[in-house]
């Protein structure tokens, strides 16, 4: 298969990369979290690899297994994520922020399991960290790449979070189109950059839009080194 044979294009490149949801407690039993299965985010580490890099993932929740050849450090909840992130950024030269974080978190969370009693329950939530925002702040010559789900007005949103966050790309997805999103082997996505669009990819499978993306990533910093 044509994926097992690329052009070292990463070599000697440290990767970091987060895949798979997180996992917000509730209690000892329950927990919120989401449909993120972690296909994006191994794809990309799989072939960052493959390129030569030296890869490391930080997964959350994941339905499939991680990729052999990389190191996995494993988290739950998004605080745990953005800790084991901080923790490797200053040794990181690209971070790919694959992962589906949750954006609130209970409160309060239970030491013993809640008991059923009235016919309504309000859970109050919180806001996370947001991760990419944190380390697009602290910056320190790292290419970063995130992510944008959205079901609408995609472009509008994916520069938004180019900009807010600080980032060298977003990777937006229209969750809502056939083929694209969580837990399928497939994807449809649009790289953008601090110009705009960067390149509009077809529909194919994870591993290639990993590599197409990888390729743009690798092309971009030979340039700023140049
Ligand atoms: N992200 C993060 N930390 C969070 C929330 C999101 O690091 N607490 C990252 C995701 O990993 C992704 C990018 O930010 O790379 C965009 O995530 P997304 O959910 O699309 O955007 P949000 O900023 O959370 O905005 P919203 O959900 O309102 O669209
Ligand atoms: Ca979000």
């Amino acid at each position: 298969e044509a994926f097992f044979r690329q052009e070292q294009k990463l070599a000697g490149k440290k990767v970091l990369v987060t895949a798979g949801g997180t996992m917000e407690r509730i209690d000892p039993v329950r927990y919120i979290t989401n449909d993120s299965s972690g296909k994006m985010g191994f794809a990309i580490a799989e072939a960052a690899r493959l390129m030569g890099a030296d890869v490391t993932i930080v997964a959350g929740r994941t339905s499939v297994q991680p990729p052999g050849g990389v190191k996995v450090v494993r988290v739950e909840s998004a605080q745990q994520m953005l800790e084991a992130v901080q923790a490797r950024y200053g040794d990181s030269d690209i971070v790919i922020k694959a992962a589906a974080v949750a954006d609130y978190r209970p409160v309060h969370v239970h030491s013993r399991k809640m008991k059923k009693s009235d016919d309504k329950l309000v859970l109050e939530l919180e806001k996370t960290a947001d991760i990419l925002a944190t380390l697009g702040a602290a910056k320190q010559g790292q290419f970063l790449v995130g992510f944008a789900a959205e079901t609408d007005q995609v472009e509008q949103y994916a520069m938004d979070k180019l900009n807010r966050k600080h980032c060298d790309l977003i990777v937006a997805n229209d969750v809502s189109a056939d083929g694209a999103g969580f837990n399928v082997d497939t994807n449809v996505v649009q790289v953008y950059g601090p110009e705009g669009l960067v390149e509009a990819l077809p529909l194919m499978s994870k591993r290639e839009t990993a590599v197409r993306l990888l390729a743009i990533i690798a092309a971009r910093m030979e340039r700023r080194h140049s």
